[in-house]
This record gives structure tokens, C-alpha cells and sequence, in this order.
């Protein structure tokens, strides 16, 4: 067997997506409402989805915490792979977002087990008590990703996992001169996760790349 890796192609991405289970209706929904609310149509690949809640079942985690709500995607996928008494709480700084992702957490099937707490991340992670959650989820603001990085190594339990989207800077990792204004910041924060020696880290590339790090 060859020793060189398989370079992912567009084609790789393209196939992985289409053996992965797509979204029900009731997210298929979700997403078109938000799109007619005019909230950005901005979520993780199903394959992301997929992903993450392998990784929260397979560790049995309960308690999670997201910075970034949005429409609630992520939060609702998350929440549908933890235990009937799991919680996810979720961040979100816009109270339109807040709002839109509130009323459809209440239609969900995981009403219960999701609670939308509306503020900045960088004010509300400080209320959370050291070592007391299994997983946090990083979606929010990229120039703000090395202070959600430390809020998320504090919080997360020994063992406990450190999910980061958009590790690839919006498919503008590589640019010298990117056009989105968050790109860089994506670009200092990987350095920065890179060297986190109380995290073992590793970026997977699945939709716009995703840190997966469990706390050492
Ligand atoms: C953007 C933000 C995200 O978290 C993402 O996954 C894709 C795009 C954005 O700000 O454009
Ligand atoms: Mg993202």
C-alpha cells in the first residue's frame, strides 16, 4: 500500500455528501424558513452534522455547549444524538437569530433538550463553571475564536471535546490577500489551536473543515 495520502478533491467532498443521511423535513423546513426571514443561510454540512453527533453519542456526552446559534441547525442535530436528560446551550449574540432559532427549537423533537441563551459568547461562557461540560461547539464570530478557544478549554470536562467550524477560512485558507474580512482571523486562530498542547487536535475535512480536540 502506498505510504502518500489520497488528496481530497472536490469530488472526494462530493462523495462523501452523498452517502451521508441528508437532512428530514422538518430541517429541510427550517432552512427555507429561514432563508424567507432573511437570517444568513449559513449552517454545517450534513456530513458535519453526521459527524459531530457520532462523536457526542460515542463519548456519552450530556452536556453541551454551542457559540453560534443561528437558525439552530447545529443545535437541534446536536441535541438528537444525547441522552433523554442531555442539554445543549446555545449561544447567540443577534436577538433576530435568537428569536427564529427559539421558535423552531419549540417545534423540534428536541425542544426539551435545547435552551437559546441570548448574549455574546465572550460575556455568557464566563458564567459556566470550570470542567463542567462535555463538549463545546464553535461557530460564532471568527476574530473572536481565540477567546471562545479559552473560555472552551476551561469548561469542557477532562476527556470532553472541542468542536471548531471553519478551520478551511471559508475555502480562503490559502489566500494571501482573502476577501473575507474573517479569513485571517480563521488563519492566527488554527496556528493558535495547532499549539494548544492541553488539546489533542486534529482538523477533519468535512464541509468548510472541522477541529475536532479532546481535552487532555
Ligand atoms: C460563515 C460563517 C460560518 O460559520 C460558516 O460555517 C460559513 C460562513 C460566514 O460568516 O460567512
Ligand atoms: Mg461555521
Amino acid at each position: 500500500m502506498s505510504e502518500s495520502p489520497t488528496l481530497v478533491t472536490a469530488r472526494h467532498f462530493a462523495y462523501v455528501a452523498e452517502r451521508t443521511r441528508g437532512d428530514d423535513a422538518f430541517l429541510a423546513d427550517l432552512k427555507h424558513a429561514a432563508r424567507e426571514a432573511g437570517i444568513p443561510p449559513i449552517w454545517i454540512a450534513p456530513e458535519q452534522a453526521s459527524f459531530l453527533q457520532i462523536l457526542l453519542a460515542a463519548s456519552g456526552a450530556r452536556e453541551v455547549v454551542e457559540v453560534g446559534t443561528l437558525a439552530g441547525y447545529a443545535a437541534i442535530q446536536m441535541a438528537r444524538a444525547l441522552p433523554r436528560d442531555g442539554r445543549v446551550r446555545t449561544i447567540e449574540v443577534s436577538a433576530k437569530h435568537a428569536r427564529f432559532a427559539r421558535t423552531w427549537i419549540a417545534r423540534s423533537d428536541v425542544a426539551d433538550k435545547v435552551e437559546v441563551i441570548e448574549g455574546r459568547g465572550v460575556d455568557v461562557l464566563p458564567s459556566i463553571a470550570d470542567a463542567s461540560v462535555d463538549a463545546v461547539f464553535v461557530d460564532a464570530d471568527k476574530t473572536s475564536y481565540q477567546s471562545y478557544l479559552a473560555e472552551s478549554v476551561r469548561i469542557v470536562r477532562q476527556g470532553g471535546l472541542v468542536l471548531v467550524d471553519n478551520a478551511f477560512a471559508f475555502g480562503q485558507l490559502f489566500d494571501a490577500h482573502p476577501s473575507d474580512r474573517e479569513a485571517p482571523a480563521v488563519q492566527a486562530f488554527n496556528e493558535v489551536m495547532a499549539r494548544e498542547t492541553r488539546l489533542q487536535s486534529v482538523i477533519l475535512p468535512l464541509g468548510d473543515g472541522l477541529w475536532v480536540g479532546v481535552k487532555l
